[in-house]
């Protein structure tokens, strides 16, 4: 049956949390050794740049980790005393936390291989497991945006309006995929909702004293 307009922004602003935050948590946690190593690409300028650094990228991931824990935490909490969950009875991370989406994915055969099933029963880290890997897979479409903006000429901290902001948002969702075959309707949602915050987030950042760029 399809979802209502309303359901389908909700879940899928639940189900992208992890790449919103993994993606926003650099500009916090990020600093240190650029990935690129300060290389230069034939056209002379900087492969990636100073901005995209090693930390940044792997504490970016942990945070989509640690959101995708809680937020499969909480659901599955919530539900253990919601008689039926009122908004989220049919919602992807929901499904995740019982099983019956992931269990016919390549992870499960993988980890079946291992005789690691049981993780399977643990919802926290299905949680984290998936939204690690979804804001590994936006950090890898940021590193991409960084490096066609280079190859066009931007420098680092300048912006190019929705590359920036929608990127990561196409690449995490793609490497879930396989995982969670989210619909489309998602995609089709979240471009509009995900371009807004993020450009609302930087906003902040910038008048918070938080980032230096205001994009
Ligand atoms: N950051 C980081 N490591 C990453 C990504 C981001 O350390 N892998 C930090 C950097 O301090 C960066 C800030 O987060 O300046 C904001 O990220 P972003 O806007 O993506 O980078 P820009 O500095 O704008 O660089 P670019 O023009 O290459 O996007
Ligand atoms: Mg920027």
């Amino acid at each position: 049956m399809a979802e209502s307009l309303i359901q389908v922004i909700l879940d899928s602003t639940i189900f992208v949390l992890p790449l919103w935050f993994g993606n926003a948590a650099p500009t916090i946690l990020g600093g240190g050794a650029p990935i690129d190593g300060g290389r230069y690409w034939r056209d002379g300028k900087r492969v990636l740049g100073d901005g995209k650094t090693i930390r940044g990228f792997w504490a970016g991931t942990l945070v989509g980790g640690i959101i995708g824990g809680f937020i499969a935490g909480l659901i599955a909490w919530l539900s253990s005393f919601l008689p039926t969950p009122i908004f989220l009875n049919d919602n992807l991370i929901l499904r995740l936390v019982y099983q019956d989406l992931l269990e016919t994915g390549i992870l499960y055969n993988f980890l079946s291989a291992f005789n690691l099933r049981g993780l399977f029963s643990n919802t926290v880290f299905l949680g984290f497991f998936t939204g690690g890997l979804m804001a590994f897979g936006g950090l890898i479409g940021d590193l991409i945006g960084s490096f066609i903006k280079r190859r066009s000429g931007i420098e680092r901290g300048h912006p190019f309006i929705f590359l920036d902001q929608l990127g990561f948002l196409v690449l995490g969702m793609l490497l879930v995929y396989p995982l969670i075959p989210w619909s489309i309707e998602y995609l089709i949602v979240q471009v509009p909702i995900t371009f807004i915050v993020h450009i609302a987030a930087n906003l902040f950042g910038y008048f918070t004293g938080i980032q230096e760029d205001p994009l």
